[in-house]
C-alpha cells in the first residue's frame, strides 16, 4: 500500500466566488423588481498600467454580468488631482451610481488619501474612506468592508465555521488587507496578532496561529515548517516568478506562501491562483449591492 501522505483541503476560491456571484444576481434581481432600478458601479482608471486595465475590464464585465449598470471613466495617466475629485463629486452627486471605485496606484503627482477621502462614504465600496474604516473598527453594522480581506473572511467562516477564541495571525499591516483583514477576526472573537516586516521571530508567531492570513507580497515567504499543522492558511500574495520550465521568458504566479511545502502540514489552503483573488470582485460587487440597499433604507441582503 502506498503511504498515507496527509495533504490540506485546498479551498477552491473560484468556485466560491462563482456562487457568491450567483448569490448577489439573484439578490440583484430582487432590487430590480422592488426598485425599477438596477445598482451601479463606477469604476475610474487613471493611466494605462495594464495590470489595472485588466482588473477594470474584469470588474466591468462581472458587474454587468450580475445585472448591475457598469460605469467605467478611463482618464489619462496626465489627470490633474483637482479633474479627478470633479469626477468623484459629480459621481457623489449621481443617483445612478451607488458604488464609487477609483483603481490604484494612482500616478504619483495624486494624492491617494485626498482622492479616497473626496468619496462619499456611502458609496465606498472599496471600503478605504476612514468613516468606512473607523466603522469597521467599531464594529458597526453598516461599515463597507475592504473586499480582499472580507472574501479571506468568507472563505474561512465557510470552511470552519464559528471562528470564535481561534488564534489568528495576519501577517502584513497594509490599509487595503492587513488591518481591515485584523479588524474583521477580531470582529469574530479570534484572539488577533498582527505580524510584519519588524515582527522580531516570524516562525513562532505562525506556529501559534490555527488562522494563518498571509499578504505581505514577498513571493513564498512563509515556510511549510513555520505552519502549525492543521492550520488553515489564507494565501493573499500574487506574485509573479520566472518559470523557465515552462519556456523561456514564461512565468507563473506564486502566493506568499510556499504551498508545495504547507499544503503537507496546514488543515487547508488557499491556492494561488485560485483562491482569493477571485474572491475580491465578487465582494465588490456584494459591496455595490449592499450599498445601494442602504442608500434606500432597504434591508441588507443576506449573502
Ligand atoms: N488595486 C489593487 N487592489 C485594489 C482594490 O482592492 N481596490 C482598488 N481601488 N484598487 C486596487
Amino acid at each position: 500500500m502506498p503511504d498515507a501522505q496527509t495533504t490540506a483541503h485546498i479551498i477552491d476560491g473560484k468556485a466560491f466566488a462563482a456562487g457568491l456571484r450567483a448569490r448577489v444576481a439573484a439578490e440583484v434581481a430582487r432590487f430590480r423588481d422592488y426598485h425599477q432600478g438596477r445598482p451601479g458601479l463606477a469604476v475610474v482608471l487613471v493611466g494605462e498600467d495594464p495590470a489595472s486595465q485588466v482588473y477594470v475590464r474584469n470588474k466591468g464585465k462581472q458587474t454587468v454580468e450580475a445585472g448591475m449598470e457598469s460605469f467605467e471613466h478611463k482618464l489619462p495617466a496626465d489627470t490633474t488631482q483637482e479633474q479627478l475629485l470633479t469626477l468623484i463629486a459629480g459621481l457623489n452627486h449621481n443617483d445612478a451610481v451607488n458604488g464609487i471605485l477609483v483603481q490604484l496606484p494612482l500616478p504619483g503627482h495624486i494624492d491617494a488619501e485626498a482622492v479616497i477621502d473626496a468619496i462619499d462614504p456611502a458609496k465606498d465600496v472599496d471600503g478605504f474612506h476612514v468613516v468606512n474604516t473607523g466603522k469597521l473598527t467599531i464594529g458597526a453594522d453598516d461599515a463597507l468592508v475592504p473586499c480582499t480581506p472580507l472574501g479571506c473572511l468568507m472563505m474561512l467562516k465557510d470552511h470552519l465555521g464559528d471562528l470564535t477564541g481561534a488564534r489568528a495571525l495576519v501577517l502584513g499591516r497594509s490599509n487595503i488587507v492587513g488591518k481591515p483583514m485584523a479588524s474583521l477576526l477580531l470582529r469574530e472573537h479570534c484572539t488577533v496578532t498582527i505580524a510584519h516586516s519588524r515582527t522580531r521571530d516570524l516562525a513562532a508567531e505562525c506556529a501559534r496561529a490555527d488562522i494563518l492570513v498571509a499578504a505581505v507580497g514577498r513571493e513564498r515567504m512563509v515556510k511549510g515548517d513555520w505552519i502549525k499543522p492543521g492550520a488553515t492558511v489564507i494565501d493573499v500574495g500574487i506574485n509573479r516568478i520566472p518559470a523557465p520550465e515552462k519556456g523561456e521568458g514564461k512565468t507563473r504566479l506564486v502566493g506568499d506562501v510556499d504551498f508545495d511545502a504547507a499544503v503537507k502540514v496546514a488543515g487547508a489552503i488557499t491556492p494561488v491562483p485560485g483562491g482569493v483573488g477571485p474572491m475580491t470582485i465578487a465582494c465588490l460587487l456584494r459591496n455595490t449591492l449592499v450599498a445601494a440597499c442602504q442608500q434606500h433604507g432597504y434591508a441588507k441582503p443576506d449573502l
